[in-house]
């Protein structure tokens, strides 16, 4: 894994970006797996930015809330509509995500990785990490042989994500999610960490044994991984 040390935040997500763009203006039918998130927000602004021809492209998500349709405010349908693909002026060719209103989100997960895999798969992964070391939805104890399957949430992502719903609101416990096999199969990743909250998943990532209970840990036996740090996510290194 190659560390990126920065400054701040808004550095951090510049250089997510950078490796985004330099994916995506460097093939000619690039595929871009992308990610949702608070950590995103700048790096989605950023490259909204920069204008940049997205029409070449496919892309896709990591994740989707069960039970959310693609219009429900929190859907990551939703998220990646507003924040990306609705301002750029020349969108990708094809963008998926998992249906979270499928009838059968079982068949939808099976759907989902077969087509990643028609597609020829993903030339770079864009990667958060939870509290507790999840990527996607892929919670601790996901197996490393794991592909996009429904996942059970854990209490503590859905008190994390809790602020993306509505007072009150019934917030999902379960999501599809590419799972750990099918992110690793990706030519490459770019996990981006900013904020204090995220030091201790980082730490472990980087310095502590790799194991299940971290499944962000997968990711070492990756050749071609980069983390993107703000000098928060990384103040345990
Ligand atoms: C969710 C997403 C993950 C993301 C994580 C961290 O659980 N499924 O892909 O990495 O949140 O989110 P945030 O960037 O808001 O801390």
């Amino acid at each position: 894994m190659e560390i990126l040390l920065c400054p701040d935040a808004q550095i951090a997500a510049r250089s997510a970006a950078d490796l985004m763009t330099e994916a995506l203006l460097g093939a000619t039918a690039p595929c871009l797996g992308l990610a949702t998130g608070g950590t995103m927000l700048p790096v989605y602004a950023d490259l909204v930015a920069r204008g940049d021809d997205w029409s070449a492209a496919l892309t896709f998500n990591l994740d989707e809330y069960v039970g959310l349709s693609s219009d429900h405010p929190a859907s990551y349908h939703t998220y990646m509509d507003k924040l990306l693909f609705r301002q750029l002026a020349r969108r990708p060719r094809a963008s998926y995500l998992p249906r979270g209103d499928s009838p059968d989100p079982g068949q939808e997960a099976d759907t989902y990785e077969a087509l990643i895999a028609r597609s020829g798969g993903i030339d770079l992964q864009l990667l958060g990490i939870g509290r507790n070391g999840h990527i996607g939805f892929n919670e601790p104890g996901s197996p490393l042989s794991s592909r996009t399957r429904v996942v059970t949430l854990t209490d503590s992502t859905k008190e994390a994500n809790a602020r993306f719903f509505g007072p009150g609101e019934n917030q999902p416990s379960e999501a599809i999610s590419m799972g750990i096999a099918t992110i690793l199969e990706a030519r490459a990743c770019v996990l981006l960490a900013t904020g204090m909250a995220k030091a201790q998943a980082i730490a472990r990532l980087v310095n502590g044994p790799a194991g299940l209970d971290c499944p962000a840990t997968a990711l070492r036996d990756h050749g071609a991984v980069t983390v993107i740090l703000d000098a928060e996510a990384a103040a345990l290194l």
